[in-house]
């Protein structure tokens, strides 16, 4: 492994056991060709909330034998190859943010401009800046595959009622990941496939990771049969794919009642 992280390492610490196997598939994977090591950080990109924002997430140089904090968190000295990067500290792997040298979704996307007066409308190598607007369109293209990590970082706004997901192949919606704050007093997340404007049966699942006004991490990992969901660095769910043509899911909408920090994607 070039960089020395391990998801094992964010994922299976005390109070979470982890049963879903995640680390096996996620963790100990080498990078893959043609990237930049260390630039996959959150914060390094204008607009960015600062390291240590979100959940999971190492401040610099919180760990022993960690390299002193480069330009980057996590990253060692100028020039250097980034030092083992802390437990809970986002994957190192190579594209991942839209723009990077070697990564998929080299061009932002078009149409999705920065808040007023922030900052240019693209970061390095065309990175959109941040704040992101909502609803947010992240194009997937060549669809979605088998080792493909999206990655959505963002704040949950005060009072909040939803939010959703929805990983789409034109109007049909393959994955709706739909957190729900209050339905019936009660909170749940529930997923599921609009084909030809009918939606299918909902899939909930009540442990609900999400809370109003807190920032939180979603990733979502494509695999050969389902997509596969962890929030804060831990697992929530696994929805079967039911619309099989994965190259045509093409689209990732994210919506609802956040503040949207970043939204990218990596082979990992
Ligand atoms: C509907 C809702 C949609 C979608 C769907 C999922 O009731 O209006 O936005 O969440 O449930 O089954």
């Amino acid at each position: 492994m070039a960089d020395g992280f391990s998801l094992n390492d964010a994922l299976s610490g005390p109070g979470n056991p982890n049963p879903q196997g995640w680390p096996a598939p996620w963790g100990n994977q080498p990078a893959g060709a043609g990237g930049y090591p260390g630039a996959a950080y959150p914060g390094a990109y204008p607009g960015q909330a600062p390291p240590g924002a979100y959940p999971g997430q190492a401040p610099p140089g919180a760990y022993p034998g960690q390299a002193p904090p480069g330009p980057y968190p996590g990253q060692g000295p100028p020039g250097a190859y980034p030092g083992p990067t802390a437990p809970g500290a986002y994957p190192t792997a190579p594209g991942a943010y839209p723009g990077q040298p070697g990564g998929p979704g080299a061009y932002p996307p078009p149409g999705q401009p920065s808040a007023p007066g922030a900052y240019p409308a693209a970061g390095p190598f065309g990175t959109p800046a941040g704040p992101l607007t909502v609803p947010y369109n992240l194009p997937l293209p060549g669809g979605v595959m088998p080792r493909m990590l999206i990655t959505i970082l963002g704040t949950v706004k005060p009072k909040a009622n939803r939010l959703a997901l929805d990983f789409k192949t034109g109007n049909d919606v393959a994955f709706h990941f739909n957190p729900r704050f209050n339905e019936d007093n009660r909170r749940v997340i529930v997923c599921n496939t609009k084909k030809d404007t009918v939606w299918g049966k909902e899939e909930r699942q009540m442990v609900f990771p999400f809370e109003s006004g807190k920032p939180f991490k979603i990733q979502v990992l494509v695999e050969p049969d389902h997509f596969k969901v962890a929030v804060n660095d831990a697992h929530l769910l696994q929805y079967n794919h039911r619309m099989k043509n994965l190259k045509e899911i093409n689209q990732l909408g994210i919506s609802g009642d956040i503040d949207l920090t970043s939204a990218s994607y990596t082979m990992i």
